[in-house]
């Protein structure tokens, strides 16, 4: 099977490869509310395409339709970021991207592209981005281009340092940039038009805000028992410079310190541990959001579909329905599963907290003795007040946090099953 990409089209003077075409600096205005289609075969050849399409690239009617995808290249965008498009769809992977197209005249339109692989070939819906980052965006190409120039980067070198700027952004790969910027360009353009935020896209909210509570909570829990274990080390040095009658406290000092150790150890198995690599590398929440995003917008695409009068000859209004409504029901039982697996590895997180509480309990407790012990003697024990003055502000501070913990457990479930049962659910 061929997957390259379609490179020797040759047409009519109108359809001259890009780069030999004149370019008017001058942007070809669209409505936010209009969303672009195609589908290619598996080499970007059109196979089907939009009014919206047709009209805003400004070919006459059934020209697009054979055309390599192509066709409608801005030399404005770098080489990485159809490196980037092939290699996420060759890969079978949804990919999302910030695309500069030409028109046939030689003006230009933004969109933000999400194609998507299917049967025989590649779909592609697109809207107008909007957002802040957008403006981001287009200067990080700027210097792309600049780059591919000066340094004469293949594509793949191009995209690979294109990453790495990613990376810099706080992105540590393709897929989570894709998604955060799908995401953001996608809740632009709604309040724009003014609709209501989808449910499951209200679960991953409450998803996520939490996840980053169990992340910063957990990260001080482990910051706080770090300290912790210094003290107790104190505590073992003090206990064991007391006299020979004074065993109780040597004996609560080690007792109190394996406690510690194993508590630590537990510690690991609250930890939110999710690993993603590569380039379409991607967490869990991110994923839902892009999935999310793009199933409203086939849903979108398929509403517009049915407002348009189609002028493709020979291309069925029905297959392209299907298509869309093949993908939208595929992506929204990807993000339902994946915001179910959040709940369940909340439930398991207050299993694990629960019991870690537990566990602290009898290490509390161990440090009471050790108060009662201290009362006991009737020397004075160098150090060991203040020590045990330290332990229970761990303690108090610990109980927080584990509270912390509980509480953003208990939020996810919560938000969730609102979130699902309280609106009139999609699925
Ligand atoms: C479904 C699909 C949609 C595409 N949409 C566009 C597009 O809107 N603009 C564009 O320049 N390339 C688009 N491409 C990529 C083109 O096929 C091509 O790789 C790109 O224009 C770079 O061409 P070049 O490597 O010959 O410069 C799309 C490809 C596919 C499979």
């Amino acid at each position: 099977m061929n997957m390259e990409p379609a490179g020797s089209f040759v047409a009519d003077e109108d359809l001259v490869p890009p780069r030999f075409r004149p370019r008017i600096n001058e942007e070809e205005a669209y409505g936010i509310e209009e969303l672009f289609f195609s589908r290619t075969d598996e080499r970007g050849v059109i196979q089907s395409y939009n009014d919206t399409f047709e009209r805003i690239a400004g070919f006459n009617p059934g020209e697009l339709l054979g055309a390599p995808h192509k066709l409608v290249r801005h030399s404005d965008v770098p080489k990485a970021v159809f490196w980037l498009l092939w290699n996420g769809l060759k890969s079978g992977v949804p990919v999302g991207a910030y695309v500069k197209n030409r028109t046939k005249s030689g003006k230009y339109y933004w969109v933000y592209a999400v194609a998507s692989p299917i049967t025989g070939g590649f779909l592609s819906v697109r809207m107008k981005p909007s957002s802040d980052l957008f403006a981001q965006v287009q200067q990080l190409y700027d210097a792309a281009l600049q780059d591919e120039a000066d340094l004469n980067l293949s594509p793949e070198d191009s995209a690979h340092r294109l990453l790495e700027k990613l990376q810099g952004l706080g992105f540590p790969s393709y897929a989570m940039f894709q998604a955060h910027a799908f995401y953001t360009e996608f809740e632009a353009r709604r309040e724009v038009l003014d609709r209501p935020k989808d449910s499951v896209v209200a679960c991953v909210d409450v998803i996520t805000s939490n996840t980053e509570v169990f992340q910063r909570e957990l990260a001080m829990l482990a910051r706080k028992f770090d300290q912790a274990v210094l003290l107790i080390t104190n505590m073992e040095i003090v206990a064991n410079k007391q006299q020979a009658g004074q065993s109780v406290l040597r004996e609560i000092a080690r007792n109190y310190s394996l406690k510690m150790r194993g508590i630590e150890a537990h510690l690991e198995t609250v930890r939110v541990a999710e690993t993603y690599e590569g380039i379409w590398g991607v967490s869990r929440d991110q994923n839902s959001y892009f999935l999310l995003c793009a199933a409203q917008l086939m849903e979108d695409m398929n509403a517009q579909f049915e407002d348009q009068a189609r002028q493709v000859e020979g291309v069925s209004k029905e297959q392209d329905t299907g298509f869309l409504h093949g993908l939208l029901n595929d992506y929204k039982a990807q993000s339902v599963s994946a915001v179910m697996q959040s709940v369940e590895a909340a439930l398991a997180i207050k299993t694990n907290t629960e019991f870690l509480r537990q566990l602290i309990l009898t290490l509390s407790n161990i440090r009471i003795a050790c108060r009662v012990e201290m009362a006991r003697l009737t020397d004075t024990v160098g150090g060991l007040g203040e020590i045990l003055t330290s332990l229970d502000t761990f303690h108090s501070e610990v109980d927080a946090h584990l509270s912390n913990i509980l509480g953003a457990a208990d939020e996810i479930v919560k938000g969730v099953d609102q979130s699902m049962n309280g609106s009139e659910a999609v699925f």
